[in-house]
């Protein structure tokens, strides 16, 4: 299984913080918007990732992550010219795709929840062509929304429908068989000038070969992508590492739980870093005494989210 993060656009709805700089690399909370979908990837057990970003950003984006040995994995990026819409992320990495199958995830995309990784590991172990995830919102208008039958089957999908014919929105992580980028390749245009990636699900729903996971009430999921929902997102950071004292999506701590990099790697970084919160933190991590306390506790690893 690949990994891809689409981490591209104008990130026009965000401007003027994002004339100069890319959405994905700005801070939600204490660390860029990129490291928290980077950190559900790396949780579904994928260690071959591409970065998909503009030709002007991808530099910036190597600068930061470099090829993504420092956290055991390995990191390839590659250029959207321009914004033509999500799918396109699938026929840019044909060749880095191959023969796999793909886990597709939008840059601005945070999901957190007890259970999330084992949730993430069996929808990777058990899907067949495509899988996407349903979560409640608010306001479904905003989203590509997925109408479903009492047994969960998909029965409509529609892209920020005037009118929803459910509260459940797609959120912007799809897993997805070999044939995907087969079909994004058929797909045209819609009426605002992209391609889109409710049209590839669609496909794959008449085929009969969609399969939809619902993220419960237990779970949080938010984009970032505009003005509002950024705060929101840096707002729940806070709070939930305050909290509990546990950082989310800290790449480090991932890569040392997941067996990816050595105690001695985690404890060198923290201390590269250790004038600021994040070295701090990566230095109690290493701090064996600190770790085993967590391996032991009720739940065996709290920070991964592993339920057994
Ligand atoms: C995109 C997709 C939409 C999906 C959303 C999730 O919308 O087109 O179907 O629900 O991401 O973040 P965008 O954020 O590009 O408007």
């Amino acid at each position: 299984m690949k990994g891809i993060i689409l981490a591209g656009g104008s990130g026009s709805r965000l401007s003027p913080s994002t004339d100069s700089i890319n959405k994905h690399l700005l801070a939600v909370y204490d660390k860029p918007m990129i490291y928290y979908p980077l950190s559900v990837l790396m949780l579904g057990g994928m260690k071959d990732i591409m970065i998909i970003s503009t030709p002007e950003d991808k530099p910036r984006f190597e600068a930061l992550l470099g090829d993504g040995s420092s956290l055991g994995i390995t990191l390839t990026y590659s250029e959207q010219k321009d914004p033509n819409g999500i799918p396109e992320a699938l026929t840019l990495s044909e060749d880095f795709v191959g023969d796999d199958d793909v886990t597709l995830i939008l840059g601005d995309n945070i999901f957190y929840g007890q259970g999330f990784t084992t949730l993430l590991r069996n929808a990777i172990k058990h899907h067949k062509y495509a899988t996407i995830f349903g979560y409640r919102v608010k306001d479904p208008r905003r989203f590509g929304v997925v109408e479903f039958d009492h047994r969960q089957k998909a029965i409509t999908l529609e892209e920020k429908p005037n009118d929803p014919r459910s509260d459940f929105a797609v959120t912007g992580l799809y897993i997805y068989d070999n044939q995907a980028v087969k079909l994004a390749k058929k797909l045209k245009p819609s009426a605002r000038g992209e391609l889109e990636i409710t049209d590839l699900n669609r496909a794959y729903l008449k085929r009969g070969q969609l399969d939809v996971e619902l993220l419960g009430r237990g779970f949080a999921w938010m984009d970032a992508g505009t003005h509002e929902s950024l705060f929101d997102a840096a707002e729940f950071v806070k709070i939930t590492q305050q909290r509990q004292g546990f950082k989310l999506a800290c790449l480090e701590e991932i890569a040392y739980y997941l067996g990816y990099i050595s105690r001695e790697a985690l404890y060198n970084k923290g201390k590269s870093m250790e004038k600021n919160d994040y070295g701090t933190y990566l230095l109690e991590i290493a701090d064996r005494k600190h770790t085993q306390q967590y391996w032991d506790s009720i739940d065996r690893n709290p920070m991964l989210g592993l339920v057994e």
